[in-house]
């Protein structure tokens, strides 16, 4: 075995993740006791040195502790990292990614208040993430004379509580953080309780029990050498590997054998294989008799942590295991309320909202449900502007409907179609306030292009939304389905060989810019009509305007909604200082220059 000699030994490469150290994450509210409870354990703990070589990687979800406050203790043998949790709800995203590299979540509830909506957040988190020990500690028991009912009923509360949301059961220890009691020694004030104390518990996990080498072998691709045999570098992301494995590249499905192992870290590995296969970064090499699925549909969990709604239809992008694609929540089934575990029906998901949604990638990736392994079925949601962590997820499963649905092929084509009409098809999209004048310049540039025999079409926001889109109203979360769908018929209009002119408010920039990703490059000209508000507002064509300053009409853009305007429109049009038939004109010109018309 070449893999053997090249290590020195014959063990195969395995996802060793933390077993340096049994990583704690410590939840509760403020007030709860949590840093008495520190104090208690650096006590008898050795307070140690932590930094970046201490604390070896921890996946996507972030660094760990980042943005949290972090306590290395040691008591010779082990070494503990104790990462409080941040409390406060706008810290979701810090909490998240801390428990996502725990091995045990402390969750501390103040005996004398009992279970909080916080606690339940946590809890929900906590179990969402998959944390794979929680230990209940139920503080403060010296306020509530050592009541062992007290205990008991927060105790039987919480662990209901556990068992609807699928956590694992959980292990409950009366403390008093501020006396110590059973926190490293056994509190002589507590006789009716003879479980181990706090530390023992934490003494006796085993931080390497993590499930993680049982699993199929899955190495997400980071990097790619070699030309006879490929040499490909990777995060180990569950099970092992050893010379001589056959293994699956996917989602190409290529076939391949290991023919060693040419060197491997905690998580880094690097394969030769012996094929020299089609491997790029962003695949994943997989186990060959157990590979992932692939799919670009699924029923997800989101948790939301942008400060920006989540829209259902708005892209976004999504950073997976492997590679990172476009996806849209196509439909938000419902938001959870942590408190009664209800499900409760939404149109988008606010900053710290958890829901459940089908969501749809550009391409097919290879994927495992959240539950069977979190680093190829987890991911993080980035917004496409800002480029900031917006949300987290689980994958659940595939969404089948997509398997049976395939491209027909037609055999009259978008050129062919165009041919016919002897022209070249775009999209000129105006956008605009209302009352800017965006119709009234559409409508003169389609006369003035129907005249000269081109094959146009109009699709006007007030028109469409007579019809196919009548169905909604103004809110930020339907005019993102708006723009979606006439950006969708206006493709289609494209390949049919139309000039198409699309003129819609079209508030939002990331609308716009999907719109413009639909078609070709050069085939999309926005224009933008540039009228200031104040004269948007003196015209006021439809008494709109006056009708939303009454405020008889809410989320009018301009007033109590946003218009985003365009950076890079192809044309920006001043209509005042321009009338309408220059305006139009000068849209004309400008498809002759482009060689449209
Ligand atoms: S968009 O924002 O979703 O792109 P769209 O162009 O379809 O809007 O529709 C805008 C038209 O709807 C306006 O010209 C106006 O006549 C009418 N309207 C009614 N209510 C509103 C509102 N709250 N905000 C903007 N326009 C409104």
């Amino acid at each position: 075995m070449i893999g053997a000699v090249n290590r020195g030994d014959n063990r195969p490469i395995e996802f060793s993740g933390f077993c340096i150290m049994l990583r704690v994450i410590l939840c509760g509210s403020a007030g709860d006791g949590k840093s008495s409870l520190i104090g208690c354990l650096s006590a008898t703990l050795r307070s140690v040195p932590g930094g970046a070589a201490a604390d070896a990687g921890s996946g996507r979800h972030g660094d760990w502790g980042f943005a949290m406050e972090r306590h290395f203790l040691s008591n010779g043998e082990r070494r503990f990292l104790i990462g409080d949790a941040p409390g406060h709800e706008r810290h979701t995203r810090d909490m998240l990614s801390g428990a996502s590299a725990a091995d045990v979540a402390v969750v501390l509830i103040d005996a004398s208040r009992g279970v909080q909506s916080q606690t339940r957040r946590h809890g929900y988190l906590i179990s969402l993430i998959g944390v794979r020990h929680v230990i209940v500690a139920i503080n403060k028991l010296d306020a509530v004379a050592y009541s062992r009912e007290v205990f008991e009923r927060i105790r039987a509360e919480y662990s209901a509580f556990a068992g609807q949301i699928g956590m694992p059961e959980p292990r409950f220890i009366p403390v008093a953080s501020l006396a110590g009691d059973n926190i490293t020694a056994p509190s002589p004030n507590m006789p009716w309780y003879r479980g181990p104390t706090l530390l023992a518990c934490l003494e006796a996990l085993d931080p390497t029990d993590h499930g993680r080498s049982a699993k199929p072998f899955r190495m997400p691709v980071h990097q790619v050498a070699g030309s006879e045999a490929k040499e490909v570098t990777g995060m180990l992301a569950g099970g092992t590997v050893r010379a001589g494995d056959e293994v699956r590249v996917l989602p190409s499905g290529r076939r391949s054998r290991v023919a060693r192992i040419a060197g491997g870290q905690a998580s880094s590995v690097t394969l030769v294989l012996e094929d020299a296969i089609d491997v790029n970064p962003g695949d994943l090499v997989a186990a060959a008799d157990a590979p992932p699925e692939v799919s670009d549909q699924f029923e997800a969990t989101l948790v939301w942590t942008g400060d920006e709604p989540m829209l259902p239809g708005r892209p976004y992008l999504m950073k997976g295991a492997a590679r990172t694609v476009p996806v849209v929540c196509t439909s938000l089934k419902y938001k959870l309320n942590v408190n009664t575990l209800e499900h409760v029906a939404a149109k988008k998901l606010e900053l710290n909202d958890i829901g459940v949604c089908n969501i749809n990638l550009d391409q097919a990736i290879p994927f495992d449900p959240y539950a069977e392994n979190r680093e190829t079925g987890g991911f993080v949601i980035v917004d496409r502007l800002t480029e900031r962590t917006v949300g987290v997820g689980m994958l659940h499963f595939a969404l089948r409907r997509s398997h049976n649905i395939h491209w027909q092929a037609v055999e009259v084509s978008k050129d062919a179609h165009a041919a016919l009409k002897g022209q070249k098809p775009c999209i000129l999209w105006f956008t605009g306030l209302s009352g800017s004048g965006k119709s009234t310049i559409a409508n003169l540039v389609e006369k003035m292009l129907h005249a000269e025999g081109r094959h146009t079409y109009l699709l006007d926001g007030d028109n469409v939304r007579h019809g196919l889109n009548k169905d909604l109203g103004f809110t930020e979360a339907d005019r993102v389905e708006n723009i979606r769908r006439v950006a969708e018929v206006a493709k289609l209009m494209v390949d049919a060989g139309l000039i198409v002119l699309v003129s819609f408010i079209s508030p939002f920039r990331a609308e716009r810019r999907m719109a413009r990703t639909m078609v070709k490059e050069g085939e999309f000209i926005e224009v933008f009509v540039d009228t200031p508000l104040a004269v948007a507002e003196q015209r006021d064509p439809k008494g709109l305007y006056e009708k939303a300053r009454r405020g008889q009409l809410k989320n009018f853009t301009g007033i109590d909604s946003p218009y985003e305007a365009p950076e890079h429109p192809e044309m920006r049009l001043d209509t005042c200082a321009q009338s309408a038939v220059e305006a139009a004109n000068a849209i004309v010109d400008r498809l002759r220059q482009a060689r449209l018309i």
